[in-house]
């Protein structure tokens, strides 16, 4: 017995992958349906070896789906998402629109798994910021051994982050440069993405920081302790898929470098790859396509009494968004949903 899955959003990057990442870890499906807009109706998508046709989710009934995995942006699931719960299909959502909601739990489920039973609230679930789901799932086995107090985070954040236009942007800009009789491409971005970095993502707050920035610090503390704090610094480069971060952690306790990286070492969802030498790192081409989020550059801050610095690459299409996703649907069925 397994379960009825939609995936809505399906023609886009988040939704590819969910569907990739379903059949890899074959998950028990007994039906799949892929959703996206009407202009989208009859789109071919695979699911492993087989094929699915997009329907319309405007006309969609969820009535006997399980769960529905969502990747479709604020304003659709706003309209859709409330649908679907109230359907009794479990909804786990992508976008940001429920993540800061006391009733609708954050999940990573590396980090905080034990939050899962409080899906029956709303019948919902939100799947962190990319940039957070990385970097919490390597700060948590730290935190529990010497209690984190802060955390200094810049971000070199790919372009598929923005959807399927940012990778578009960043392949027209590239092609244009070479070619300038092309058609000029469109601007995704608020300044030229190829051969350049952009310190902006997401909407400006009223304090100068950005959105992208506020989401770091406040699901960091929503998903492990409300009482560490973050400032973060987010730029968009010129890397197709995978996010990296530089992040600098202040802990009440002494924590040793070695120690840090046995630590790491064993934690789950986390590949340490930490060879002081040419190339005895990861960067974010190498981890496209794979499920662990990879640390490298552990090394300590000498200029904190308790402090250390790491290097943290994911694919942010996986952990940071489907394959997070896909670990929720997983922990809801082992937990909550049981079937035969
Ligand atoms: N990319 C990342 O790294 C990442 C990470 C974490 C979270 N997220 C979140 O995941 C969501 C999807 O991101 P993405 O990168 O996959 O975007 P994307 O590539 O632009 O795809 C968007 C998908 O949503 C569908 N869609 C949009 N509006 C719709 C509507 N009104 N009705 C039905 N379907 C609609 C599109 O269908 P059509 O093709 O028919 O237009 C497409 O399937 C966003 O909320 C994003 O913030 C993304």
């Amino acid at each position: 017995m397994g379960y009825r899955i939609a995936v809505v959003g399906a023609t886009g990057n988040v939704g590819h992958e969910m569907l990739n990442i379903l059949a890899e870890r074959m998950f028990p499906v007994d039906e799949i349906v892929a959703l996206a807009s009407r202009k989208s109706l009859g789109t071919e998508v695979s699911f492993g070896d087989k094929t699915l046709k997009t329907k319309d989710l405007d006309t969609f009934d969820f009535t006997g789906w399980d769960m529905a995995l969502f990747a479709v942006g604020s304003e659709a699931t706003k309209k859709y998402a409330p649908i679907a719960a109230k359907a009794g299909c479990v909804v786990i959502d992508n976008s940001s629109l429920y993540r800061y909601d006391s009733q609708i739990p954050l999940i990573v489920p590396e980090v905080n798994p034990e939050a899962i039973h409080d899906y029956k609230n709303k019948m919902i679930i939100a799947n962190p910021n990319c940039s957070t789901a990385q970097m919490v799932v390597a700060l948590k086995p730290l935190h529990d051994r010497a209690r984190i107090k802060r955390v200094v985070v810049s971000t070199y954040q790919s372009v598929s982050g923005a959807g399927k236009e940012g990778i578009d942007a960043l392949w027209d800009q590239t092609k244009s440069i070479y070619n300038p009789t092309d058609n000029p491409p469109m601007d995704q971005f608020t300044k030229q993405i190829a051969f350049n970095v952009i310190p902006h993502i997401d909407v400006f707050m009223e304090d100068g920081s950005t959105k992208e920035e506020w989401k770091m610090m406040v699901e960091t503390k929503k998903i492990i302790d409300p009482s560490i704090k973050v400032t973060a610094t987010c730029v968009r480069v010129p890397v197709f898929v995978g996010h990296s971060e530089a992040i600098n952690i202040e802990f009440e306790d002494h924590l040793d470098e070695d120690e840090a990286r046995d630590i790491l070492r064993e934690a789950p969802g986390v590949m340490v790859i930490d060879k002081r030498e040419d190339g005895g790192y990861v960067t974010p081409i190498e981890c496209v396509g794979d499920f662990a989020t990879f640390i490298s550059r552990i090394r300590q801050d000498s200029t904190l009494d308790n402090g250390l610095n790491l290097w943290c690459v994911s694919d942010n299409l996986r952990k940071g968004a489907a394959l997070n996703a896909v670990q929720i649907a997983e922990l809801l069925g082992r937990e909550c949903l049981k079937k035969g």
